[in-house]
Formats: C-alpha cells, sequence, structure tokens
C-alpha cells in the first residue's frame, strides 16, 4: 500500500490537518509529514490505526493485504549505529548552511559518505555516495540506491534469521568465538551471511536487496559487539546478555533514480564525476577507519581471510587512507583541484595541534584556507562539538567546522 497517497487522501477526504492527524495517532506532526512525503513508513502500531481511519472514511481497501505489515520486526534507521566521526548530530547545522548560502543545487557528492547520513539529508536531492570501505558502500546501497525491493520478502527472510537458533560451527565461529561475540552469535552470523550470498548467487534477491540484509545483519553485530563502539579491542570476558537480533531497515522506497553508490577511493572517483555540491569529510587523523572497522568489512566482504593478533583483523592493505598520513595536505590538493562543481562544503575540526599525537587532526587551518581559496571564495562556520577521545588525551574547545568553498 502506498501510505504517503493514502494519508493524503484520507486527510483530504476527512478535512484533517496534518497536525490533527498527528494528534489523532498520539505521534508527531514531523512524523505524519515524513510518512506523507514518502521518505518514511508509519511504524506497525500507526499502520493499523490508519486503516481503520480509511475504512471508517470509505476508502477502497483492495490493497490492505499487504503482509510485511504484519511481520513483526523491529526497524532501525540509518543512525541506528556507532561510527567514529558520523555527522548525524550536526545535520541542523550543515543543512543550514547550505539553505542559506547555497543556490539551485538540485544534486550532491558526498565522497566520504560514511554512514551516509549526511547524504540522508539531502533524500530530495541527486545523491551520490563513495567511500572506500564496501561496508560502507552496501550500506549507502541499501539507503539509496534507486533499485526496487520487495520490502515484504524481505521481512520475511529476516524474520526467519532471527528465528535460527542452531549451534553450528562456521568461519565466524572458528575465528570470533567469544571475542565481540558469543560462539551461538557467531554461528548465527556466519550463517546468515552466507544464506545472503546463497539467495543472492539463486537470483532471490536483487543487489540492494541483498545490501539491505547485509546492512540488517552489520548492524545487528554493532549492536551487541563486545566494544567500546569501534574493533580495535573487545571487552575482555564480557559477559554476552545481549544476543542478534535484526531489525528491517526502512529504506526509502522512492530514491532519485539517478542515485549512484561509488566503492573507490575519493581522488580516482573526484575526477570522473561531478555535481552542484560536494560535499568532503574525511577522516581527521591517524586513526584508520579500515582498523577501526576491519569486523564489519571482513563480515560485508565474507571472502573468509586469515585473521590475526588479539584484535582478529584481517589484511587490510589496499583500504588505507592516505587522509589518515602525512600525505594528507597532498591528497586534500589534489582532491579540491579535481573537484567540478558549484559549491563545496567541507567538514573538519580545529584539532591540528591539540590532543594526543593519534588525535591531532592532518591538515591545519592554513593548509585548508590555502587549498579552498584557489578554488573560489571560503566562508567558515562553526560549531562546538564533543572529541572522540579514548580517554588518553584531555581535548578541550573542540570545534566542528563547515568551509564553505563557492567556485569560480
Ligand atoms: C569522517 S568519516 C565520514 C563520516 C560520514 N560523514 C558520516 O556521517 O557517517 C570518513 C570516511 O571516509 C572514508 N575514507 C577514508 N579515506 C577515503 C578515501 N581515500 N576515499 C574514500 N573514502 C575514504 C572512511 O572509510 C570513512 O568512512
Amino acid at each position: 500500500m502506498n501510505y504517503a497517497m493514502m494519508i493524503k487522501e484520507y486527510r483530504d477526504k476527512a478535512l484533517l490537518s496534518q497536525q490533527d492527524l498527528a494528534a489523532i495517532l498520539n505521534v508527531s506532526i514531523v512524523s505524519v509529514n515524513r510518512w506523507e512525503n514518502g521518505h518514511h513508513e508509519p511504524t506497525i502500531k500507526a499502520k493499523r490505526k490508519l486503516k481503520e481511519l480509511f475504512v471508517q472514511s470509505g476508502m477502497k481497501n483492495e490493497d490492505y493485504s499487504d503482509e510485511a505489515e504484519y511481520i513483526e520486526l523491529k526497524e532501525c534507521k540509518i543512525n541506528n549505529r556507532r561510527y567514529l566521526g558520523n555527522k548525524y548530530k550536526l545535520l541542523p547545522f550543515i543543512k543550514s548552511v547550505v539553505n542559506e548560502h547555497c543556490s539551485d543545487i538540485d544534486s550532491i557528492i558526498d565522497i566520504f559518505s560514511g554512514t551516509g547520513a549526511v547524504s540522508s539529508a539531502f533524500w530530495n536531492l541527486k545523491i551520490t555516495t563513495n567511500d572506500i570501505l564496501y561496508s560502507n558502500y552496501i550500506s549507502n546501497l541499501a539507503w539509496f540506491s534507486p533499485e526496487e525491493i520487495d520490502k515484504t520478502k524481505l521481512k520475511r527472510i529476516i524474520a526467519s534469521y532471527n528465528s535460527y537458533s542452531k549451534r553450528e560451527r562456521n568461519y565466524m565461529t572458528d575465528n570470533f568465538a567469544n571475542t565481540y561475540f558469543s560462539y551461538e552469535d557467531c554461528s548465527k552470523i556466519g550463517y546468515i551471511r552466507e544464506d545472503i550470498e546463497n539467495k543472492f548467487k539463486k537470483k532471490i534477491i536483487n543487489e540492494r536487496e541483498r545490501a539491505v540484509l547485509i546492512t540488517s545483519l552489520l548492524y545487528a553485530m554493532d549492536h551487541i559487539a563486545k566494544t567500546c563502539g569501534h574493533y580495535d579491542a573487545f571487552i575482555q570476558n564480557a559477559k554476552f546478555t545481549e544476543h542478534l537480533e535484526l531489525c528491517y531497515p526502512d529504506v526509502p522506497l522512492n530514491n532519485n533514480s539517478g542515485n549512484l553508490c561509488f566503492n573507490e577511493d575519493s581522488n580516482e572517483l573526484i575526477r570522473r564525476i561531478k555535481a552542484d555540491l560536494v560535499y568532503i569529510d574525511p577522516p581527521y587523523n591517524s586513526r584508520q577507519y579500515c582498523d577501526a572497522y576491519h569486523l564489519l568489512e571482513n563480515v560485508a566482504r565474507w571472502q573468509k581471510p586469515t585473521v590475526e593478533g588479539v584484535a582478529r583483523k584481517m589484511d587490510r592493505k589496499g583500504l588505507k587512507s592516505k587522509y589518515c598520513t602525512n600525505s594528507a595536505v597532498q591528497a586534500f590538493e589534489d582532491l579540491i583541484d579535481n573537484i567540478n562543481a558549484k559549491y563545496i562544503l567541507l567538514s573538519y575540526n580545529n584539532m591540528a595541534k591539540k590532543g594526543n599525537g593519534r588525535s591531532n587532526a592532518k591538515l591545519d587551518d592554513v593548509d585548508i584556507m590555502r587549498i579552498l581559496s584557489q578554488k573560489g571564495k571560503v566562508m567558515v562556520f562553526s560549531q562546538n562539538y564533543k572529541a572522540f577521545t579514548t580517554g588518553k588525551s584531555d581535548i578541550q574547545d573542540n570545534e566542528e567546522r563547515l568551509f564553505l568553498c563557492i567556485c569560480k
């Protein structure tokens, strides 16, 4: 059922404002607005109530047999995962700078997209995402690809994964049992990941459906992993009190048909693509994302490599970022030089000379301003923000800045 259209039709018929309907359903007006513009689906509870209202008002009900709604599954949103440097909390700041200072924007490139949080704030535009990590590419594909998906089928598959209760040996139990996850959860993760690949090979699911299922698994793993948010280490002798439960990622069903997702090095890709706005959110310091998220990357790729060390890391050659090294300035200059856009928006903090060695930002303001100014007029906006620290450093006055360049 197309809830966006049905809600609008119902409101027109019943002469109700979005506010009135929100009050009847006991939800916020923002929720009603999002359902009606098709960006989000109503919750199961809201759907049940809506159906009653539709029937009462005499609207046609031939579509009401949507089985997906009756499969009881938790739903998850794009921000329901932990990710270093994700900008979800900064979206109002980022949106306000773009709304106030950029005009005629139809397309955006999120060239270091990570979770895709920033792209999700520009859902009405043609979105291009890119990340060097395959695990992020897969999640981006789930959230932004225009490929059609069968929600009922996916929910049915996820519900069947949740009911898995065997204790079978597999790649995950052999390499990760009782580290980040219990033996049982490793068995479940290994089974699910293998099954997703089999279903894809047999063409039971398409590319985006595969991405939605892998995303669901990655989010569920992240939710219970015995870590402090990244996989450089696991908590020793942890009690595995929470167990793997997959949710349904509430991915939009009507993404822009021009959306594209890439899994490439930013500096190579930028030479081939263009957009009205290029948003740049590179790593700020020497912490390599492939080190922090090796396990999610391993499961997303599913090539079953050997792993080593206490943290059980796979080989990560080819995934290391220049932006975490002393070549960051050179890489940044090359990137900016090759951008074809009306506006460039850079997120970067002010930690170039604060924090401990690992937390020091790799680009300083002199370099940022010199490089961006070659491309156009630069404006800087700032907001206080909590720094990520492992507890070794005492970082104060951490500011998240946005550098907006209006290109010549
Ligand atoms: C600060 S995070 C981006 C966070 C993102 N804006 C969000 O809100 O989730 C930087 C991202 O850049 C990616 N990355 C690092 N070097 C890259 C490169 N050379 N090309 C593409 N992606 C890269 C990392 O994998 C990481 O996901």
